[in-house]
């Protein structure tokens, strides 16, 4: 496994959310990746935090050094590809921490495949973890939100679709609709004060990334297509979050915010 580079800001120069403090977030995907990045800085502004994974030795670790740092976090196994399952775990993660007010669908599974190859099995299964547990996790989630006055979902984007990356097309289709989710909820959940926009990362140097597709030559296509220096990485897009999570951004719903250095 590579080694992750240092955050580069240390944790006394971020900002802090008071209106954080105390609140429900649900992460899917929690257990590594950016995932894992949200919901260390979740627990680090003092919120209640809930998230879901199949990798259990991952999220178990995550956990429990979270844990042992005196913060909140409540995990579950979970495969986003059963519905009735993510559905029962965001029920589950309400009534053991308290109503859930931000709700991040970070979710994915990037891995490449071939246009001619796909058949509707893999097409299938794709869209079961890319594109509709958002959907649901939503829904499950809208009542918890609705009885505590008001919430923030935060649906991830990909930047891969726009680029035109050739490897993954049914990948790009499922992230490429995100934005038609945040937008088309936007104003029925803005009625019960619930804000939703779309976050949208960059080439984010995860351990994934790292250890399958950031190869030697990535780093000329890195700098050629960024206009700043330096690497996105996972806490870059948490900060984001953050904001989008807090009443900092009670006024901001509908839209699709990039941490991408630039390269869209
Ligand atoms: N890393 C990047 O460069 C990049 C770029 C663009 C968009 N994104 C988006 O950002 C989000 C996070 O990406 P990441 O790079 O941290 O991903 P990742 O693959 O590193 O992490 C995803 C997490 O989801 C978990 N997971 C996978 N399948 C699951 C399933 N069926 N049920 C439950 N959990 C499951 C994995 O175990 C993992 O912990 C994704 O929505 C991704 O599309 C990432």
């Amino acid at each position: 496994m590579p080694t992750l580079p240092p955050y580069p800001i240390p944790e006394e120069r971020l900002a802090r959310y008071p209106s954080l403090a105390g609140r429900t977030v649900f992460i899917t995907g929690g257990g590594s990746g950016i995932g894992a990045a949200m919901v260390t800085a979740f627990a680090r502004q003092g919120s209640k935090v809930a998230f879901i994974d199949i990798d259990e030795k991952a999220s178990a670790a995550l956990a429990g050094r979270l844990t042992g740092e005196g913060r909140t976090v409540w995990w579950k196994r979970c495969d986003v590809r059963d519905i009735a399952a993510l559905k029962a775990a965001v029920a589950e993660a309400g009534v053991a921490l308290g109503d859930i007010t931000v709700l991040v669908n970070n979710v994915a599974n990037d891995d490449r495949h071939e246009f001619e190859k796909v058949t509707p099995e893999y097409w299938d299964d794709c869209i079961a973890i890319n594109q509709r547990p958002a959907f649901f996790a939503i829904q499950a989630a809208l009542p918890q939100m609705r009885r505590a006055g008001g919430g923030s979902v935060i649906n991830f984007g990909s930047i891969s679709w726009q680029t035109k990356g050739p490897d993954y097309p049914v990948y790009a289709t499922a992230k490429s609709s995100v934005n038609g989710l945040t937008r088309g909820l936007a104003r029925l959940l803005g009625r019960d004060n619930i804000r939703i926009n779309t976050v949208t990362p960059g080439w984010v140097m995860t351990e994934r990334q790292l250890a399958l597709w950031v190869k030697p030559e990535s780093d000329a296509e890195i700098d050629h297509n960024q206009c700043l220096p330096g690497r996105v990485l996972a806490e870059d897009l948490a900060r984001m979050v953050l904001f989008l999570a807090s009443d900092d951004a009670r006024m901001c719903t509908a839209q699709e915010f990039k941490v991408d250095a630039g390269w869209t």
